[in-house]
């Protein structure tokens, strides 16, 4: 398996007459690659996203994840299978205010079968990466969210997409919000984490400056079919 990704004759629709519709004929992203797409305001990149991460379902065509054609799969399945294998990080970082960190984070494995596998090992997992990312035991089991700064919670979502030592992350401009310092840092973090553990990486973004962090780019107006 030299790809992460496959994506083959995609047609996607939203259910409105004349609505907007996505057609791309071919994109593969290889293997522990960090890729970021570009592509103007309402050109579809969330839109992709969602049908990556299978929030959304195409019309036709394939979508191979790993090896698995993921659009075939059952919502359950499909559910399960992001869960495992994929990281996502959004764009207001969608942190739960009304739980705590920990619990932000460990959300991703609350829908696998983490109960019978080492509930520990997750537990040491997400305080060992929030050591590394220079965010203490005690932020981490406070009782709710809602008091985080931005930066806290830009480095919990990068917590909680790799939790689970996802296959693939993809990124919906999580990156627009912050200020240039905060950015800077975020894009180091979440890189150096792709890096380390060998996790694919697919960014969207507006912000063409960007492009030095990643291997290579994609402008999704060139990879779709009128
Ligand atoms: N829930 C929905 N129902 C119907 N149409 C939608 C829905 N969500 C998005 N669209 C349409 O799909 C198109 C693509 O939207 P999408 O959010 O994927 O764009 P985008 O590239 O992510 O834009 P932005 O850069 O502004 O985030 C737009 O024309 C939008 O109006
Ligand atoms: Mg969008």
């Amino acid at each position: 398996m030299n790809n992460a990704l496959d994506i083959k004759n995609l047609l996607f629709k939203w259910n409105k007459k004349d609505g907007f519709s996505l057609k791309i004929k071919n994109l593969s992203i290889k293997r522990n690659k960090k890729v970021i797409m570009f592509g103007q305001s309402g050109s579809g990149k969330s839109t992709l996203l969602n049908l990556i991460s299978g929030i959304l379902s195409p019309v036709s065509g394939t979508i191979i994840i790993k090896d698995t054609i993921t659009n075939n799969l059952s919502s359950n399945k499909k559910d399960l299978f992001r869960a495992n294998n994929i990281g996502v990080i959004f764009q207001q970082f969608n942190i739960l205010d009304y739980i705590s960190p920990i619990n932000n984070i460990m959300l991703p494995c609350f829908f696998t079968n983490f109960k019978k596998k080492n509930k520990k090992f997750f537990y040491n997992r997400a305080f060992n990466l929030a050591t590394k990312l220079d965010l203490k035991r005690n932020i981490l089991l406070q009782k709710n969210s809602s008091q985080l700064s931005v930066g806290q919670k830009q480095r919990i979502a990068i917590i909680r997409a790799v939790i689970n030592k996802p296959f693939l992350i993809v990124a919906d401009e999580p990156t627009s919000a912050l200020d240039n310092k905060n950015k800077v840092n975020f894009l180091d973090l979440l890189v150096n984490i792709c890096d380390t553990e060998k996790i694919t990486l697919l960014m969207v973004s507006h912000d063409t400056s960007l492009k030095k962090y990643f291997d290579s780019y994609i402008t999704l107006e060139k990879i779709v079919q009128k």
